[in-house]
């Protein structure tokens, strides 16, 4: 978009409702599209900003088995809690809907029927994966397997989540069922697909050509591969009992395919907000000059930039967004953030134990945003920003600027005389944040928008520091009005500009300036009006931050190394036994004595590496994946165990030969099963 939008969509992805928020979801998508919308509100644009709860799909309907209980029960649980954690950071959302309310059921049922209606499915009986101990179809996240692009052996049946590939079920190799772990048979069945090859051509003019320039190069990159690779039709209805019913003759049993129907939820959402606000949603969908933004997370981009602006193409009537201005993940303390694993800093649990304290995580997950890389969070980096910045430097300024005013005069702005140079010089170098910090805004430059609201508080510091006012105070009552009189045109600005990213604080520095509410808006920073007008009374002092203690920060590192030990306890329980072979099943398989004779990575796959192996036989080429364990240096000239009549399979393209047997030790590295160094490569073992 070239020109000022009239209005601004702007949505941040619905979270599963399979359990609670932490601060993942909360630096990659929540906090970025909550300072997005609060600073365009600022500016006096007109903003919708909609999210909602992501109710249905595979997970819930696990979790609700494992749970027993019905898969309605889970999400009214998981919604409930979502809901008030966002309330609770201050995500500003003017909807948070949730898609089995009414509304979105329609709106979704109905987007498919007019898409049904005008032959833009493609309708097919084709065979899908069935698990017959569960007499299920199995879709998405019900199968696990191998993932046929890299290699991960854990790779649900929609995406896997270590490459980021999205696939159909049918793709992976060695697929086993998540509900009963048996092997899944092919079964018939009818579906109906959108033929994303035919959106192809147009997707890459669209993305590759249209928005070179203005997508962040994480978000084109995958855009680019997936088109390169090229794409093909999608289903976008499941056999499953849980989910929106396909609203066509003929399809009992059938349900709309989660990520079909999900993203429509910004939609339903939007409408949900009109009817409440009464107002039109459609010019927030439909109109032209309305900028429609996607604020996500990396595993949803094939999802927003290719499947459902295809959808939204079919349709005919709505516009594409703008921008998916998508991050990459969080880790935490070095591992990445898992659920089932404990690794997490809940939300609401961050909330009981630093009541209060939202900005300041607010603050450090922007301060560490995943922008353009996976980053770290860890509990000494959240200590040192809260006390050396928010405390030492805006806390700090603040306080002397209240504290001051108080003193001196006795709560009232006070007159300013004639300004010296360098009064002239701090207000001009004021009047200039706001469009540094706006523009980094505009760009998704959260962290660096964010670094120039703190040099405003630095520029605050110096200024007193240089001017010293508890020093002139004694000697020239005129300059010290002066010099406080800009001091607190400092300080409000502040409470304008910081209210984006540190809300609550913004607020509470309102009413210690004297302001029932947010009286300002951002331009006024920049227009050069007195921001604070002799005379005004401010109010009651307060401390805006406080200090962390080094033991409210081991009590969390505690916290975590205890779900370390706990899951290390959980691992080291043995699998169990498998079932009895016969000696004939054994003598099969044809295990050799190898030797690593050349090794190279697999271009493009972070898990592979291709293998010359001398098998005594022969020398051949297997595929293993092994590459996070091993660099290929280390491990040419090294023996291992080998099963070579294992049926060739294709990964990558690369045909694979055989495979070489590991384990893994205690740091979750792989090793190979070695052989006696002396012994020949061929050597049989049995
Ligand atoms: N629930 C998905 C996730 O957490 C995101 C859905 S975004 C929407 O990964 F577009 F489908 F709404
Ligand atoms: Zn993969």
């Amino acid at each position: 978009m070239n020109h000022t939008p009239k209005r601004y969509t702007i949505t941040a992805a619905l979270p599963y409702t399979n359990g609670p928020v932490h601060i993942g979801h909360l630096a990659g998508v929540y906090v970025p599209a909550d300072i997005y919308a609060r600073y365009q509100r600022l500016q006096g644009k007109d903003v919708v900003f909609v999210c909602g709860s992501d109710e249905h799909g595979v997970p819930i309907t696990l979790k609700a088995k494992k749970e027993g209980i019905t898969p309605q029960q889970v999400v009214d649980k998981y919604h409930a809690i979502i809901k008030q954690s966002f309330e609770d950071f201050g995500i500003s959302f003017d909807n948070y809907s949730r898609t089995s309310a009414k509304v979105h059921h329609e709106t979704a049922s109905a987007f498919f029927k007019k898409l049904y209606d005008e032959g833009k499915f493609i309708e097919e009986v084709t065979e899908q994966l069935f698990d017959e101990e569960a007499q299920q179809f199995l879709a998405d996240r019900f199968v696990l397997g191998t993932c046929p692009k890299c290699g991960n052996e854990e790779s649900y049946g929609d995406q896997c989540e270590k490459c980021g590939t999205s696939h159909n079920a049918t793709d992976l190799i060695n697929p086993r069922s998540a509900i009963s772990g048996s092997k899944p048979v092919l079964k018939e069945t009818k579906h109906w697909f959108l033929p994303l090859d035919q959106y192809e051509a147009w997707l890459k003019e669209w993305i590759v050509v249209g928005h070179k320039n203005d997508w962040k190069t994480n978000v084109l990159g995958q855009c680019k591969s997936w088109i390169d690779d090229g794409l093909r039709p999608r289903a976008v209805t499941r056999d499953l009992d849980w989910g929106i019913p396909v609203p066509v003759d003929g399809a009992d049993g059938k349900v709309l395919y989660v990520w079909f129907d999900a993203p429509i939820g910004y939609i339903s959402a939007t409408k949900e907000w009109g009817e409440r606000e009464g107002k039109d949603w459609e010019p927030y969908w439909k109109d032209e000059d309305s900028k429609l933004l996607h604020f996500i997370g990396k595993d949803n981009i094939v999802f927003h930039c290719i499947i459902f602006p295809s959808m939204l193409k079919a349709e005919g009537s709505y516009i594409l967004p703008d921008n998916v201005p998508a991050n990459e993940f969080l880790n935490l303390e070095g591992n990445k953030i898992s659920t089932s694993k404990n690794w997490a800093v809940w939300l609401h649990e961050y909330l009981d134990e630093f009541p209060n304290q939202q900005d300041v995580l607010r603050y450090v997950l922007t301060a560490n945003a995943p922008e353009t890389k996976d980053n770290d969070f860890t509990w000494a980096d959240f200590q040192a920003r809260n006390n050396n910045e928010l405390v030492a430097v805006f806390g700090n300024f603040i306080n002397r600027v209240t504290v001051l005013t108080q003193k001196y005069y006795d709560g009232k702005v006070p007159q300013p005389g004639s300004l010296k140079e360098i009064d002239e010089q701090t207000l001009k170098e004021l009047r200039a944040y706001p469009e540094v910090i706006a523009s980094s805004i505009e760009k998704y430059r959260f962290r660096e928008a964010q670094g120039e609201l703190m040099n405003v508080a630095r520029l605050g510091n110096k200024y007193l520091a240089d001017e010293e006012p508890w020093k002139t105070i004694k000697t020239d009552e005129e300059r010290t009005q002066t010099v406080m009189y800009v001091a607190l045109q400092i300080a409000q600005a502040l409470a304008v500009l910081s209210e984006p990213f540190l809300p609550h604080t913004a607020a509470k520095l309102n009413a210690m300036l004297g302001h029932t509410s947010q009286n300002l808006t951002w331009s006024q920073v920049v227009d050069g009006k007195e921001l604070m007008v002799p005379g005004h009374s401010i109010g009651q002092n307060e401390l805006l931050f406080s200090k962390i203690e080094d033991e409210q920060i081991q009590q969390q590192l505690d916290k975590l190394a205890a779900s370390k030990k706990e899951n290390e306890a959980m691992n080291a329980t043995l699998t169990p036994q498998k079932e009895t072979i016969t000696f004939d099943d054994f003598s099969k398989l044809d295990l050799r004595v190898g030797t690593i004779i050349e090794a190279e990575k697999m271009p493009k796959a972070n898990k592979l590496l291709v293998l010359k192996v001398d098998t005594g036989l022969d020398v051949r080429t297997i595929v293993s994946g092994i590459a996070e364990s091993f660099s290929p240096e280390e491990i040419v000239g090294k023996k291992v165990t080998v099963l070579v009549n294992l049926a060739p399979r294709a990964l990558r393209g690369v045909e694979s030969q055989g495979m070489i047997l590991m384990t893994e030790n205690a740091d979750g590295k792989l090793v190979f099963v070695n052989p006696d160094d002396a012994v020949p490569s061929g050597s049989t073992i049995n």
